[in-house]
């Protein structure tokens, strides 16, 4: 497995047990010392957006409760105090059904996001880190309401997030019951240009009302475009034929330039497409070497994307242009990591 298949959370596990989740008895301290099923009732906004362009507002930690839980592996899990409840619901649910699923990481205080910055920047360089960890501030494991799972199948805990992935039908099944629970999925597979970030299967979100919920995951709309955030528009995605590069490849560019679009605000994507290994060059691979003062490529890719500015540009955008072709560059180190080398005409 490439290293560029692993997230966040096999950091995590790394990092040294923040990866545990927690266990049936586990032991719960709540901070308004209630042990009641019924909601707690107080002051926060469940429907609250944080992502690349929002950070977590400031008033938000002085309001929040939250419980902690000793996990499996004996680490601290902090979760918010309702969306703790429900999950303990949804998690005896699923056992009923076989299916084991556990707690990791929850919320998560800017310097422990920090840390997960540093090393993801670090080893595997800013874009990658950029595509599956939030900026310190801007993540929704800030507030509480963002937990990641990892099942136990046969067993066996499967931790690692590129294990993980390899249980789709396992998942399916989850995120069939988050809705009853006021939870959604977050981070959808093909809206990545929205979210900002690569498709996590175990990253829920609890929004408390159910309803909303429901109607989110059925439709399929990323919170973003239900809180009217962004114009969800379609997106077309074309890979072409490469004899260069492989698919799975093809489709880690796409996802990371994604990403980045993601930051830019109220920018409107229309299609990304591969173009072409006429591209892929000497004469390219030493252009892009020459951008940069430190990365040593060793593979080059092109893709180009059709895209629509804001009506009032704040950025270095005309306002209300369609941009046509606008060019990506990648390039690709020793170590078979991809990353974004430029942008533009
Ligand atoms: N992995 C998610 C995007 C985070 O770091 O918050
Ligand atoms: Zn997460």
């Amino acid at each position: 497995m490439k290293h560029n298949m692993i997230y966040v959370c096999a950091a995590l596990l790394m990092m040294g047990g923040l990866m545990a989740g927690c266990s049936n008895g586990a032991a719960v301290s709540s901070s308004a010392g209630q042990q009641s099923s019924e909601a707690e009732s107080y002051d926060i906004n469940y429907m609250v957006l944080v992502n690349k362009l929002n950070p977590l507002p400031e008033d938000w930690e002085a309001n929040l409760k939250v419980e902690h839980c000793t996990n499996s592996l004996g680490d601290d899990v902090e979760v918010e105090v309702n969306a703790y409840k429900e999950y303990l619901a949804l998690k005896e649910e699923l056992e009923a059904e076989g299916i084991h699923v556990d707690l990791d990481s929850a919320r998560r205080t800017v310097e422990a996001q920090q840390e997960i910055m540093d090393r993801f920047t670090e080893k595997y360089g800013a874009d990658y880190a950029a595509k599956v960890v939030a900026v310190p501030g801007y993540s929704e494991h800030h507030t509480g309401l963002a937990l990641d799972l990892y099942l136990n199948v046969d067993g066996k805990d499967i931790i690692e997030n590129e294990d993980l992935v390899q249980y789709p039908e396992i998942w399916a099944k989850i995120h069939d019951k988050l809705a009853a629970h006021g939870f959604i999925l977050r981070y959808l597979e093909g809206k990545e240009q929205i979210t900002g970030y690569a498709y996590e299967p175990w990253h829920i979100r609890y929004i408390q009302d159910k309803e909303k919920a429901k109607e989110i995951m059925d439709t399929g709309v990323t919170l973003e475009g239900y809180l009217g955030a962004v114009n969800e528009t379609d997106v077309t995605v074309d890979l072409g034929k490469s004899a260069v590069y492989s698919e799975e490849e093809l489709k880690e560019m796409a996802v990371l330039i994604k990403c980045q679009f993601a930051a830019w605000k109220d920018c409107e994507l229309h299609s990304i497409r591969y173009a072409g290994d006429e591209a892929v060059s000497e004469e390219n691979l030493k252009w892009i070497n020459s951008m940069s003062e430190t990365a040593e490529y060793v593979k080059v890719a092109e893709f180009l994307m059709d895209f629509h500015s804001p009506k009032v540009s704040e950025n270095a955008f005309e306002s209300d242009m369609e941009y046509k072709n606008y060019q990506w560059w990648l390039g690709c180190d020793q170590e078979g990591s991809w990353e974004i080398v430029s942008w533009g005409y």
